[in-house]
């Protein structure tokens, strides 16, 4: 059975995009098959792996009903890609009362095929990342080591706790992931914080700050294709390896 995961985080440029790209990837270097699915109108994670414009995408699939347009991007890894387009499904998808369940009807068609299917959602809590909270079995909450990075997660465990109850009783939390981490005291404090008051659910792993994973997504690479050997490498491929292992890890 395939393991279904939303990148969430309504607060913007935490790190959803980078580390759906990056830890799917190194999942898939490991022999996994790996679906990444492009759930944010910016079209990020298509472009990050070299997508523009494609004529089908999860729009058309979320509103019109038709089967969901896999690419091939590498061995073991496939991409849906997003469009501009996606902002318009928010009315439509409103409109429909099935419309929160879209995604999950298209990904039960197709996660057999895959051991991960990773959910990149756009930075809000609106009716595309609800889709992919109702769709997921697990999520992964990016925290920023910045200031006031923890305002607003208690926003998402709320909205996660309400969709327990109503409509995705399994969903559970992988972990939250701290990123764009450095040496300042500043970091260090704030990764002690959410260590401290998130226990049992922070990964152990974090991902440091690192112009390898902004250059490489500017190239349209994943990070290991890129340069296997910078931190940003390392550090997913460590992510990979605690994500696989599950929750005995978490610090
Ligand atoms: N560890 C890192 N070190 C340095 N830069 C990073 C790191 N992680 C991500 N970035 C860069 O920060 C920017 C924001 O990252 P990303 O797009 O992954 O965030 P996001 O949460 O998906 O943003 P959005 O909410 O807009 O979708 C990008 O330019 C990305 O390349
Ligand atoms: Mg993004």
């Amino acid at each position: 059975m395939s393991r279904i995961i939303a990148v969430v985080n309504h607060k913007g440029g935490v790190g959803k995009t980078t580390t759906t790209l990056n830890l799917g990837k190194a999942l898939a270097l490991a022999g996994k098959k790996v679906l990444l699915v492009d759930m944010d109108p910016q079209t990020n994670l298509s472009q990050s792996l070299g997508i523009e414009e494609q004529e089908d995408s999860i729009f058309n699939s979320l509103c019109d009903q038709t089967s969901l347009p896999i690419i091939t991007i590498d061995k073991n890894f496939d991409l849906v890609p997003s469009d501009l387009e996606l902002t318009t499904a928010e009315i439509k998808l409103q409109a429909d009362v099935n419309g929160y369940f879209k995604l999950r009807k298209l990904l039960k068609e197709v996660s057999s095929k895959y051991d991960f299917i990773f959910i990149d959602c756009p930075p809000s809590l609106g009716i595309l990342t609800i889709n992919s909270l109702i769709a997921a079995k697990e999520i992964i909450i990016c925290v920023q080591s910045q200031f006031l990075a923890v305002k607003g997660l208690n926003t998402i465990l709320d909205l996660v706790e309400s969709l327990k109850e109503n409509h995705n009783p399994n969903l559970e939390i992988a972990g939250m992931l701290l990123t764009q981490t450095n040496n300042t005291v500043l970091s260090k404090s704030i990764i002690d914080s959410v260590k401290g008051t998130y226990k049992g659910k922070v990964f152990k792993t974090v991902i440091r700050q690192n112009i390898a994973l902004p250059e490489s997504s500017s190239t349209g690479q994943d990070i290991f294709t890129y340069d296997p050997e910078c931190n940003g490498a390392k550090d997913y491929l460590a992510l990979s390896k605690e994500f696989l292992n599950g929750k005995e890890e978490k610090v």
